[in-house]
């Protein structure tokens, strides 16, 4: 059974007159990698600083195992944070970058707990190597910071953090500044040194994809409001509403009907799909996966449209499709040509069907393609700026 850590109970943020954190109702689990996830400004790392008490929420409660917590500041909190940038100590080798939260800190002495006293020597040494050997770094305490990769630099600051042994750690964006590749490989890493540690990982992100890769529970967020909760599995299988389909993997996301249970109307043609427990003929927005859509002969096809946009992507072809007006992107191995008339099928579990919301009607179009793809570009050559100052 999972044992619930902490809890952040109807969390309401403001700035000035600006609402950041709208009724935020969550649980955390011990061992568990939760990620929070969402655009540039969604409230996430405002969300993380109330968990480590740099900041109180306007009203509402953080617990922790059980115990209100609103009031005790960060130190005393048995959580310990990664940032971005992590700013290690040059003038320190790695071992004194480690072994710094220690000699920081005194314990209660053993022999008199009344009394604190600094961490002995020894025990220091042996955590900081039981803590290098966990990130992978064993043997490299003589080495100087910049002597490291950014990789390995990121390493050190996860060992710093969990020298403490805090029961929680805060990772913000903390794989921000590595490069692609570098990231994917760090991605992999993060998720087995928190199973080695065993402890919690909460983790910010805007990376769709490095939370579906690292965590246990993912918690979309936008505009200071949880959209969904869930394992990567439900939130990419069964999104809640089109701002999670959208943010999350590509999605075509066309306007239909439920004309009964498992029977979704679109284009005033019938679809078989698995969806069920709607109102008889209630508008609903029906999300298709780019990779659930099957090319097939024009004679075969549920629905026929046009090409509009081929691009190879390696793996596949990005293909953009016109199906009177609403551009479809569907991800393949077949080419076709543009300006070839097409049929498409759909089998029944491509098919999501969600109530409609706020966001209905905003996204899935892909009419704008290309324009969105050099946005995205634009954001990551902004981004890479930030960092290098
Ligand atoms: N101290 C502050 N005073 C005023 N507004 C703030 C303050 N801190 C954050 N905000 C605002 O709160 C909103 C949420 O900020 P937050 O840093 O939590 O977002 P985020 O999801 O972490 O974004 P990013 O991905 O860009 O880091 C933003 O609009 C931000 O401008
Ligand atoms: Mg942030």
């Amino acid at each position: 059974m999972p044992k619930e850590l902490i809890r952040l109970s109807d969390c309401f943020m403001k700035f000035d007159d600006d609402v950041i954190l709208d009724h935020i109702n969550l649980y955390i689990n011990d061992r568990e990698f939760l990620t929070l996830l969402g655009p540039s400004g969604c409230g996430k790392t405002t969300t993380l600083r109330i968990i480590g008490g740099f900041q109180k929420p306007t009203s509402g409660d953080v617990f922790f195992d059980g115990v209100r917590i609103n009031d005790v500041p960060p130190h005393k909190r048995k959580v310990n944070t990664v940032f971005q940038k992590y700013a290690l100590f040059t003038h320190m080798n790695i071992f004194e970058n480690v072994a710094f939260g220690l000699r920081v800190n005194k314990v209660p002495d053993p022999k008199d707990p009344k009394r604190m006293i600094k961490v002995p020597e020894a025990e220091i040494k042996q955590r900081v190597e039981e803590a290098l050997a966990l990130v992978n770094l064993a043997g490299y305490g003589r080495r100087s910071v910049n002597s490291l990769s950014g990789g390995q630099q990121q390493r050190v600051a996860i060992a710093r953090a969990i020298v403490n042994r805090p029961q929680v750690l805060l990772l913000d964006e903390p794989l921000g500044a590595l490069d692609l590749k570098l990231r994917k490989d760090m991605q992999i890493e993060l998720k087995k040194i928190q199973q080695q540690v065993g402890i919690t990982f909460i983790y910010v992100t805007h990376d769709q994809e490095e939370a579906l890769t690292m965590s246990d529970t993912i918690v979309v967020m936008n505009e200071g409001s949880i959209q969904q909760i869930g394992t990567p599995q439900d939130i990419y299988n069964e999104p809640k509403n089109a701002f999670v389909a959208d943010f999350i993997g590509e999605s075509n996301i066309i306007d239909g009907v439920m004309l009964q249970d498992r029977v979704v109307g679109m284009y005033g043609k019938k679809f078989p799909c698995l969806d069920g427990g709607f109102a008889p003929n209630e508008p609903v927005d029906v999300v298709i996966r780019p990779e659930d859509i099957d090319i097939v002969p024009k004679e075969q096809g549920q629905l026929t449209g046009t090409v509009t946009e081929v691009t190879f992507k390696g793996m596949h072809y990005d293909i953009i499709v016109d199906f009177r007006g609403f551009k479809w992107l569907i991800q393949t191995t077949d080419f076709s040509p543009v300006g070839a008339e097409i049929g498409v099928k759909i089998d029944p579990d491509g098919f999501h069907i969600m109530k409609k919301s706020a966001y209905s009607g905003m996204f899935g179009d892909y009419s704008s393609y290309s324009s969105e793809y050099d946005e995205l570009n634009e954001d990551r050559l902004e981004e890479d700026d930030g960092d290098e100052e």
